[in-house]
């Protein structure tokens, strides 16, 4: 019994260990939250980042945007915007593969200062 209660305890802390909403993520100056939650959607839905970048943002035929290693900028806030807004033209492009404006896809202006804060973010926890 006294084995089955202490389960039950290790148990019930479990669970609320697991349910303690994760750390949250740095914000960019000039930026929210709320932008960066948004963001985090529009990188792996309608931004079609992750098709380049990967889910995880680790990284496939575009680069790793989750470390501090940044090819084409020094990765500030205002930076990241710009360069989503613009993408990689092919003949700037380090391993030669382009990045099409906005990734080639429909997002709006401000989907792209939610999406440019969300990488920001994933470099900065
Ligand atoms: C068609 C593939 C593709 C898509 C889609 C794509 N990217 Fe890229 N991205 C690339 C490539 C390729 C590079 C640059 C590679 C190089 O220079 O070698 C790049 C570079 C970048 C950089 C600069 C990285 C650095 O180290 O300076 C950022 C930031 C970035 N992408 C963000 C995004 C975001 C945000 C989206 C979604 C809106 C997106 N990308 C969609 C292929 C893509």
């Amino acid at each position: 019994m006294k084995t089955l209660l202490g389960s039950a305890v290790a148990f019930a802390t479990l669970v609320l260990v697991a349910t303690v909403p994760a750390k949250a993520q740095a914000v960019p100056e000039g930026a929210t939250q709320a932008m960066v939650d948004k963001g985090n959607e529009i990188f792996h839905k309608s931004g079609l980042c992750y098709a380049c970048h990967g889910q995880d943002a680790k990284g496939l035929v575009g680069p790793n945007l989750t470390d501090d290693v940044w090819i084409h900028s020094k990765g500030t806030y205002p930076e990241l915007i710009a360069q989503v807004m613009k993408g990689v033209p092919k003949e700037e492009s380090k391993s030669g593969v382009p990045m099409p404006a906005k990734g080639g896809s429909t997002i709006t202006d401000d989907d792209v200062k939610a999406v440019a804060a969300y990488v920001w973010s994933l470099s900065h926890k």
